[in-house]
């Protein structure tokens, strides 16, 4: 088949080394891509938010078979388009993207289909929701509905805290995602993602991995787009993965079925590990990045192939995933600045030296100049390992970490906290 992957970051970089080394993919392109998707792909610079340009190029090309990496097209309707052009797509249409397009749309589909998720109240207005605030206990979670670039949510911890979100988010500050508002009972727990397939019918899991979202050791300072992970996540033992099944992810994809809105692609449960069981936090209609490319270095077999199969709607008769054992981590490099505004420029050297003995560089925001990669994001480089624990995958990325040369850089050092200090129980 002949691939197009659609996207530009880390999550892209690792998703474009295993399609490239699937059996049934003979020609991969990426749209835009980056400099480290150059080894494994054709890079097109058409931006993956560019639907109509998209769509010109597969048409133009021969594509086969078409995976969308970020949520903004889908969102938009890429899949849509695509699928009224015959084309097979991995993701979902725009109307069943909307389980992360819209919060409210989720928490109401977790309300008819009596899936466990945190206690909410949808408002439309900053009267409605002062008025909605009496009625929950603090710290309450306040959220932007629509796409806010992960920044949407702010836990408040007094209610004049949350009346100032609710203030800031009807004034505009997250744009035309904070038009509506969710407000949210706290959930308290340990939290993990999990990953399933779907083909609009059929279901089949696809591993689970922890994410790191704050930007300081130890869990501290803003939220960021997720500064590592590893996988599997043990907290998520076999028991409660299947629990997450039937209790979550099947109600899920048989109610939008049923609905007409079939949902395609993979599902990224975010989970709150509550003291009642396992609780949705959000969905997202994509691959989490960097979760991603903790998968993709422990995946083993014909990735497109499978991907394909969720695409055509034939995932029943598709083999399930074979992870390598042990355990896959990667730490996220960011620019100074992060996540604020993050500094531009700074050049990568050693990245070769780095993958020494198996270890993956992922780029998730780079450059080439006048010969020389340098950084072009905020979050940069994923400096990937595995290991047969979490403390010795975590010890091989940090050494790769300290052959880079990324003077403008900077890291967690503790990626696997929870789990390096359950292993050394
Ligand atoms: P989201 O963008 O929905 O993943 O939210 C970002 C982060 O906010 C999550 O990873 C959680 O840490 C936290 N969060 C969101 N909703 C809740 C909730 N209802 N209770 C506790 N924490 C939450
Ligand atoms: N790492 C979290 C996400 O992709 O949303």
């Amino acid at each position: 088949m002949n691939i197009l992957l659609i996207g530009s970051g880390g999550r892209e970089h690792a998703l474009s080394w295993q399609l490239a080394q699937s059996p049934s993919c003979a020609k991969l392109y990426a749209a835009p891509g980056n400099p480290g998707i150059e080894a494994h792909a054709e890079c097109v610079p058409i931006a993956a938010d560019d639907l109509d340009a998209l769509i010109a190029f597969v048409r133009a090309h021969a594509i086969d078979f078409v995976v969308v990496g970020p949520e903004a097209p889908l969102v938009a309707g890429i899949a849509d388009r695509l699928r009224d052009l015959g084309i097979p797509t991995f993701g979902p249409a725009a109307a069943a993207a909307q389980l992360e397009g819209s919060k409210g749309f989720t928490k109401d589909l977790c309300a008819r289909a009596g899936i466990p998720t945190a206690a909410y109240v949808r408002c439309s207005s900053a009267d409605d929701a002062r008025a909605a605030l009496a009625d929950f206990a603090i710290p309450v979670v306040i959220k932007a509905d629509g796409l806010a670039a992960g920044k949407g949510v702010i836990i408040a911890e007094t209610r004049a805290e949350a009346e100032a979100a609710i203030a800031d988010m009807f004034a505009g500050a997250f744009g035309g995602a904070g038009a509506e508002v969710v407000i949210e009972e706290f959930m308290t727990g340990e939290e993990a993602s999990f990953f399933a397939l779907s083909d609009g019918t059929n279901v089949m899991a696809f591993g689970s991995a922890q994410d790191h979202k704050r930007v300081g050791d130890g869990d501290v300072g803003p939220n960021t787009g997720g500064m590592g992970a590893y996988s599997p996540a043990p907290v998520l033992t076999p028991d409660l993965q299947e629990a997450v099944m039937e209790r979550i992810i099947r109600p899920t994809v048989a109610t939008l079925a049923a609905e007409g809105t079939p949902y395609v692609g993979v599902l990224f449960a975010g989970l709150m590990l509550t003291d009642a069981g396992p609780k949705l936090i959000e969905y997202n209609c994509r691959f989490g990045d960097p979760e991603c490319q903790v998968l993709m270095m422990r995946f083993t077999g014909d990735f497109a192939a499978l991907l394909h199969a969720a695409a055509t709607g034939t995932l029943a008769d598709a083999p399930a995933p074979v992870f390598a054992g042990g355990y896959a981590l990667t730490v996220v490099m960011a620019a100074n600045g992060y996540p604020g505004t993050p500094e531009k420029g700074g050049t990568i050297g050693h990245i070769a030296d780095a993958e020494a003995g198996g270890v993956r560089v992922f780029h998730a925001g780079t450059a080439r100049a006048d010969g020389r990669i340098v950084a072009a994001g905020g979050r940069v480089l994923n400096v990937t390992a595995t290991g047969p624990t979490v403390t010795e995958a975590q010890a091989r990325a940090y050494a790769a970490v300290d052959k880079l040369d990324f003077a403008t850089g900077f890291c967690r050092r503790d990626i696997g906290w929870r789990e390096v200090a359950r292993e050394a129980r």
